[in-house]
């Protein structure tokens, strides 16, 4: 049987801190799956670490799906969430329930949409309609050519009011969590404090309930210029499990990210 949505919210409300991976294959999940990672994200960031693409923008509703069931087979017990691609959400809330629903199709139990309030409205139609959807603020890579690049978000009062609104909207809407991206660690931690849903970080500092890092991010295969949040866990570990599992370890402990991971 696998792992349902409630588990994370009684882990939020209790204080247990979440792990979470990307995760793209079989064999990886099975690996991921029997160190005891939580979540297993069938990321879009496969078009990075994966297809060798400079963003994530060309991966495909296919690709994802094609991933979400590798995935799946590799896992019995994991849950694992996927993201919606580029285009996939960004059209009626009609358009995007056929897109979701082919993703949960294959397997996920949990779709991940990009954007803010303005998402709100197909948030709310998904999950009345039985699709959980994490909801991912702050750096958005599907909208880099409008961010003018990977940047830290939220850094001015005015950008760090927007997002705060955006996360409550996206509660109020349905989502069942929310992931931030490259935010400041104190944004962050006041987001989580506001909201009742558990919340993800990358790049947003210790206090989120949640924390993801890309596969290869945590096993030191950088492609290109190594992000301030990243850390290599296969450092002093004897294999790609022990790596996993101090990972694992050092995010329930609170220990990860550290204050030279955070913005
Ligand atoms: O696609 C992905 O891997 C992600 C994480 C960076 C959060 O969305």
């Amino acid at each position: 049987m696998r792992i349902t949505q409630d588990v994370f919210q009684k882990m939020r409300d209790d204080g247990e801190k979440i792990a979470i991976v990307t995760c793209y294959d079989a064999s990886f999940a099975t690996l991921l799956e029997r160190a005891g990672v939580d979540i297993l994200l069938v990321g879009d960031s496969l078009g990075n670490v994966i297809q060798g693409e400079e963003t994530t923008l060309p991966v495909t509703l296919d690709d994802m799906i094609y991933h979400t069931l590798c995935v799946k087979r590799g896992s019995s017990t994991a849950f694992i969430m996927t993201d919606m691609p580029f285009g996939t959400s960004q059209v009626s809330p009609e358009e995007t329930l056929r897109n979701a629903a082919e993703l949960m199709a294959a397997g996920a139990n949990m779709v991940k949409i990009e954007g803010g309030s303005l998402m709100a409205e197909t948030v709310e139609f998904l999950t009345q309609r039985g699709i959980p959807v994490c909801a991912h603020i702050g750096l958005t890579p599907q909208s880099v050519n409008q961010l003018g690049g990977y940047k830290v978000q939220g850094k001015t009062d005015n950008e760090a009011g927007q997002l705060l609104e955006d996360a409550v909207a996206l509660e109020q809407a349905g989502a069942g969590m929310l992931l931030m991206e490259v935010v400041p660690a104190a944004l962050a931690a006041q987001v989580t404090r506001t909201l009742s849903i558990p919340t993800i970080g990358i790049g947003a500092g210790k206090d989120c309930s949640a924390q993801v890092l890309v596969l290869y991010d945590m096993l030191g295969i950088y492609s290109g210029k190594k992000a301030r949040f990243m850390k290599n866990f296969l450092t002093g570990a004897g294999s790609i499990e022990e790596a996993v599992q101090n990972y694992i370890r050092a995010v329930k402990a609170g220990e990860f990210p550290g204050a030279e991971h955070t913005f």
